[in-house]
C-alpha cells in the first residue's frame, strides 16, 4: 500500500520527468568543471577508476535510499525526516539530518553560483571574440583578470543567484521541467563536438591514457576521499536535494530504475568532459593539476582556433550556465520548502530570503580568489594556506555530503520496517531488492565510515592497513 500523504508543492508531470529534473540536479559544475581539475590534480586514472567505484557502491545506495525517504515523506527533508521517524517510532533527533542538508545546500551554493558566475563571464568574453587566435598564456591572462576582480565576480554571482531565485519563486514544475528537457539533449551534442576537435587536435591517446590508466603509486588516503566526495557532490547526494525531488515523484514510478538512469547519466557527461578537455591540455603542454581554473584556462584556446569557434564557444558556456542553474535550483529548494512549510510563508518570500542567505555567504567566495586568499588563522595547521572556497569545498563535498549519505541509509536500510521499504521500492526482483539492503545497510555506512578513519589515520594507527 503506497502512503497516502501528499506533497504541498506539487509533482513531477511523469516518471521521465523526474529523472530529467534530477539528472538535471546531478549533472553541473561537478561534472564539467570539478571532475575534470580533481582527477587532472589527483593523478588521473586511479581517481578516475576510485570515483566510478565510489559512484556504483555507494552512490546508487545513497541515491536510491534518498528517493525512498523523499517519496514516502512527501514534504521537505527536514519535515519527511519528521514525520518518518514519528511514523517508525525513532528519535526526532532524526531531523537533524534534514537540517545538516537544508545547511549544507547553503554552502554549496555559495561558491557554486561564484563559479557560475565565471561561466556567465565567459559567455560574454567568447561572444565578444577575446578568445580568437589566442596562445595559453594569453587565454590564462584573461581568466586571471576575472579572478583577481571582486567587482565583477560579485556581479556575477548576484545574476547567477537571481536567476536561480526567478525559476525556484515559480515552484518546480513548468520552468524546471522544460527548460531540461530542451538544455539537457543540447549539453550532450555540444560535448560530443568538442570531443570531436579534441580528437582530431589534441592529444587523445595520451589524455586516454591519463584517464583510464591508473597509477596507484597516486593514491593516498585524501585521493580515496576526494574521489568519493566527488561522487557525492556530483550526484547530488547527502544533503536532501535528491530526497526533495523524490517527493515530487509519482507513486508508480520505480525508484531502482529512475536512481540507475540518473546516475548513468551523471557520469557518463563527467567522463565525457574529461575527454574533451585533457586532449587540449595535453597537446599544449597546459597544467593538467592546476585546480578551479582548468577548463577556463584550456577550452577558451579550442574555441580560439577552430571554425565556428566563437558560435561553439558561446554555445558552450550558455550550456555550462544552464546545467549549472538546473542544479542550484535543486541546492536551495529543500531550505525553500522548509520555510514554506514551518512558517506558512510564500513560495516568494521563502525564495528571497534563501537566495539572500546564500548570496551573502558568497561573498567569502568571491574574496577567496584575490584579497583573501588563505585564512591567516590556520597558518601552521593542515590547513594552512587553504582559502574559504577551499574549505567550503572540502567540508561540504568530503564530509557533510558522505556523512548524509550514510545516516539516510542508516534510517533507510536499518530504521525503516522492512514493510515500509519494500513498499515503497516495490522492487520486482528479489535480488535486487536484497543488494540494494545489503549495500545500503553494510557496505555503504562502512565503506565511508573506513574512508574516514583512514584520513584520520586511525586505520594506521592501529595496525590495519
Ligand atoms: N551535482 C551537482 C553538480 O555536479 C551539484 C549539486 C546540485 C549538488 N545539488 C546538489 C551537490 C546537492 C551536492 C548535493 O554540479
Amino acid at each position: 500500500m503506497a502512503t497516502v500523504r501528499t506533497s504541498i508543492h506539487g509533482y513531477w508531470s511523469s516518471r521521465f520527468a523526474f529523472v530529467l529534473a534530477a539528472a538535471g540536479s546531478a549533472v553541473g559544475l561537478g561534472n564539467i568543471w570539478k571532475f575534470p581539475y580533481m582527477a587532472g590534480e589527483n593523478g588521473g586514472g586511479a581517481f578516475v577508476l576510485l570515483y566510478l567505484i565510489c559512484i556504483a557502491l555507494f552512490g546508487l545506495p545513497v541515491m536510491m535510499s534518498e528517493v525512498l525517504l523523499g517519496r514516502r515523506g512527501r514534504s521537505s527533508p527536514v519535515n519527511t525526516m519528521t514525520t518518518l521517524a514519528a511514523e517508525e517510532k525513532r528519535s526526532r533527533v532524526w531531523r537533524l539530518l534534514g537540517l545538516m542538508g537544508v545547511l549544507a545546500g547553503f554552502l554549496i551554493l555559495s561558491y557554486y553560483s561564484v563559479i557560475a558566475g565565471w561561466a556567465l563571464a565567459y559567455v560574454l568574453e567568447t561572444a565578444t571574440g577575446t578568445f580568437s587566435g589566442v596562445s595559453g598564456e594569453q587565454a590564462g591572462e584573461v581568466f586571471d583578470n576575472l579572478i583577481s576582480n571582486p567587482r565583477r565576480l560579485l556581479f556575477w554571482h548576484s545574476v547567477f543567484i537571481l536567476l536561480t531565485m526567478v525559476v525556484v519563486i515559480r515552484g518546480v514544475n513548468k520552468g524546471l521541467e522544460t527548460a531540461v528537457r530542451i538544455l539537457m539533449p543540447a549539453l550532450f551534442i555540444l560535448i560530443i563536438i568538442m570531443i570531436g576537435y579534441a580528437m582530431l587536435h589534441g592529444d587523445f591517446l595520451e589524455s586516454l591514457k591519463f584517464l583510464f590508466a591508473p597509477d596507484f603509486s597516486k593514491l593516498s588516503p585524501e585521493v580515496v576521499l576526494k574521489a568519493m566526495g566527488q561522487a557525492f557532490f556530483s550526484l547530488s547526494l547527502g544533503m536532501g536535494a535528491i530526497m526533495m525531488y523524490g517527493s515530487y515523484l509519482p507513486d508508480d514510478a520505480s525508484i531502482a530504475t529512475t536512481s540507475f538512469q540518473v546516475a548513468i547519466a551523471d557520469t557518463l557527461i563527467a567522463i565525457l568532459a574529461g575527454l574533451a578537455i585533457f586532449p587540449i591540455v595535453l597537446a599544449n603542454g597546459l597544467e593538467a593539476g592546476q585546480g578551479p581554473g582548468l577548463i577556463f584556462n584550456t577550452l577558451p584556446l579550442a574555441f580560439g582556433q577552430m571554425t565556428g569557434g566563437l558560435i561553439f564557444g558561446t554555445l558552450f558556456f550558455i550550456l555550462l550556465v544552464f546545467a549549472a542553474w538546473t542544479s542550484a535550483i535543486s541546492l536551495i529548494e529543500p531550505a525553500v520548502a522548509w520555510l514554506v512549510e514551518k512558517f506558512s510563508i510564500s513560495r516568494f518570500i521563502s525564495s528571497i530570503i534563501c537566495g539572500l542567505v546564500a548570496w551573502t555567504v558568497g561573498l567569502g567566495t568571491v574574496y577567496s580568489f584575490n584579497s583573501w586568499k588563505k585564512i591567516d588563522v590556520f597558518d601552521g595547521t593542515i590547513l594552512e594556506g587553504k582559502s574559504f572556497f577551499d574549505l567550503l569545498d572540502y567540508l561540504t563535498s568530503n564530509i557533510m555530503l558522505p556523512l548524509g549519505g550514510i545516516l539516510i541509509c542508516i534510517f533507510a536500510a536499518w530504521l525503516m520496517s522492512e514493510k515500509s521499504r519494500r513498499d515503497e521500492l516495490k522492487i520486482k526482483y528479489e535480488v535486487a531488492y536484497k543488494l540494494w539492503r545489503f549495500l545500503a545497510r553494510y557496505l555503504t555506512p562502512i565503506g565511508v565510515v573506513l574512508i574516514f578513519l583512514h584520513v584520520l589515520g586511525v586505520l594506521e594507527k592501529l595496525n590495519i592497513t
